[in-house]
């Protein structure tokens, strides 16, 4: 039988939330899943209640985990750059994960965290939030940075390689497109800004981050 930690963040999420504050009060105590004991805290989204963007990550890293922000390490300031180079305005953007809780392993020695990819249980589970901010936000498009994020959101065989350079419909193209607010937003999948700062070329990677969210400054303008 499923213990009360597996049965995902919808029992914790507030019947009929009024704010992105509320909900991410409400996250802070969220035990939908295992990945909150060994996390310093939940990792909540962060913008403006206004933004016509939201860029959907996979969990947050290390430092995130420490600071409980989004994107606030060496990826977010690529990510930064990359918004701004892409001709989009920061406070368009609402950055967010498809998983709150930082998912590591320690090393042997317990000096350092190492990533690890959260798995398709996890990602389920925590799916609540993210539909919850959503229907916050009325974004015009979203943007999933990476693979992780991008299967979270269509399901386990997309991938961003078959599905980047085209805003697809949201949340038709969902996998479960019940999950999220039906109101006609467009989807765009791009690399996560971590592959770029591991690549060996990496100015190519990084155009192609930028050439993706400048599709997204198009959408917006037309
Ligand atoms: N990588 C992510 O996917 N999200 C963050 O918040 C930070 C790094
Ligand atoms: Fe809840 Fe998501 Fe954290 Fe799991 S990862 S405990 S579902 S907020």
């Amino acid at each position: 039988m499923a213990t009360k930690t597996e049965q995902g963040a919808q029992e914790y999420v507030p019947a009929e939330p009024h704010s992105l504050d509320e909900l991410r009060r409400a996250a802070a105590g969220c035990r939908g899943c295992h990945l909150y004991r060994d996390a310093t805290q939940t990792v909540f989204g962060a913008g403006p209640e206004h933004a016509r963007v939201v860029l959907i990550g996979e969990q947050p890293g290390d430092i995130e985990d420490r600071r409980g922000a989004p994107f606030v390490g060496p990826a977010g300031k690529l990510l930064d750059r990359a918004i701004a180079d892409a001709g989009l305005a920061r406070a368009d953007a609402y950055v967010t994960n498809v998983v709150k809780h930082f998912k590591f392993k320690a090393t042997a020695t317990g000096k350092r965290r190492i990533h690890q990819n959260p798995n398709r249980t996890e990602i389920v589970a925590c799916l609540p939030w993210l539909a919850a901010e959503l229907s916050m936000l009325h974004p015009q498009v979203l943007v999933a940075l990476g693979g992780t994020a991008l299967k979270g959101l269509l399901g386990p065989s997309a991938t961003v390689a078959a599905s980047r350079g085209v805003l697809l419909p949201w949340p038709q193209a969902a996998y479960q497109p019940e999950l999220f607010p039906d109101e006609g937003a467009r989807l765009l999948a791009t690399i996560h800004p971590s592959a770029v700062l591991r690549a060996v070329d990496r100015d190519a990677l990084y155009d192609g981050l930028v050439a993706d969210l400048r599709l997204v400054t198009s959408a917006l303008a037309g």
